[in-house]
């Protein structure tokens, strides 16, 4: 069946592996014969006619709405918040006069997240699930739903939900952004980019043995570690963060580059790695002056870059692709990482400590 690990010694790996398939997949789901991006003719009147998206989710899912809101924002200019769900529910904004809910949610199960979906149906507006187990409660309970068709994702830490997420968000900008006329919409080549994203995917999952070796020699002793970015890589750096410390159980944290200076720097100490994302031509010498403050001291620098911007004393070297894609590459070393530093620390991989693959309680 699908949900076989096969060969694979855990879910976890198989699972991002696959991410090219993913990738590749939804290019063909949600695009016609002609290269259109297509949705739900409905759907996207009622996103044509919100005023403001709110994107409600948890955990790796909040993550990715995180990228989304750019997303959404660049192709569609509409402007859009992501709510953790848990916060959502009791401490929920002020909305706008036409919200749309946007729910990601791979399981469709999360407690959480059901709260706020409950209180959206009995104000009457209008919400869309996105997420990987049709019939699940929230995409039943939601007006629309969007599959990720990512494949069943069975180990705890989220890989493949993760980066469908993001390419089915980009899909629905793309059609939202169209519809209103955006030129950047228009100009966001968005199939064609998904084949790049796949191939880009597939040439860091064939590197394995590298960040193996990456893991072994700065990670697995190590208490602390950072991942910081600006913009759509800070947002990357706090999902990357995410999947180090839940099956890592080193203390991590993402954050904003330029946050650094104002406390975090404090916890730097010989050898604390600190993994830049760079992506983003405006901030990506501000972000290597930041790391470079860290390396002053005594970090273990590493930088995980696109090609376009890389230097000679870079560490990973990325495919180029869209600047608002690159969130689907630059995750997927710090799966990597995250991965070998729990193999090699002889920690239980797919079903890390104290964690539910969804959690049904609030
Ligand atoms: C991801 O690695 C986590 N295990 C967790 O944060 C997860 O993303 C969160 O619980 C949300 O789950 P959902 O997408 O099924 O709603």
């Amino acid at each position: 069946s699908e949900a076989d690990k096969g060969t694979y010694p855990h879910y976890m790996l198989k699972e991002i592996d696959d991410q090219p398939t993913v990738m590749r997949k939804l290019a063909q789901t949600y695009f016609n014969d002609d290269g259109q991006v297509t949705i739900d003719d409905e759907l996207l009147a009622d996103l044509q006619s919100a005023d403001r998206l709110y994107i409600v989710a948890a955990g790796t899912s909040y993550h990715a709405g995180l990228v989304g809101e750019r997303l959404f924002e660049r192709l569609a200019a509409v402007p859009t918040e992501a709510h953790v769900s848990s916060e959502f529910a009791y401490n929920s904004p002020i909305l706008s006069k036409h919200p749309f809910f946007i729910f990601l949610s791979q399981s469709g199960e999360t407690a959480d997240s059901r709260e706020v979906l409950t209180e959206v149906n009995a104000k009457g507006y209008h919400s869309l699930t996105i997420t990987n187990v049709q019939n699940s409660t929230l995409s039943r309970e939601a007006t629309y739903t969007m599959l990720l068709n990512a494949g069943p994702e069975i180990a705890v830490a989220s890989t493949k939900a993760y980066t469908a997420q993001i390419a089915v968000e980009a899909i629905i900008a793309k059609a939202l952004g169209e519809a209103t006329q955006q030129v950047a919409a228009a100009d966001f080549d968005l199939r064609p980019q998904l084949g790049l994203v796949a191939n880009g995917i597939q040439a860091l999952v064939d590197q394995k043995e590298r960040f193996e070796a990456v893991a072994k020699d700065n990670f697995v002793d190590q208490r602390d570690a950072f991942y910081i970015g600006r913009g759509i890589d800070y947002a990357v750096s706090l999902e990357a963060s995410l999947k180090l410390k839940e099956i890592t159980y080193i203390h991590s944290e993402g954050v904003a580059a330029g946050e650094l200076k104002h406390g975090p720097i404090a916890l730097i100490e010989s050898g604390t790695p600190v993994i830049g994302i760079i992506t983003q031509e405006r901030t990506a010498s501000l972000t290597r002056s930041n790391l470079a403050e860290t390396a002053a001291r005594g970090s273990h620098i590493m930088t995980i870059v696109t090609k376009s911007l890389a230097k000679a004393h870079d560490d990973i070297i990325l495919e180029d692709v869209d600047e608002m894609l690159t969130p689907l590459l630059t995750i997927i070393p710090a799966q990597l990482i995250s991965y070998y530093t729990s193999l090699l620390k002889g920690l239980d991989v797919d079903k890390p400590r104290n964690l539910a693959k969804s959690v049904t309680v609030q």
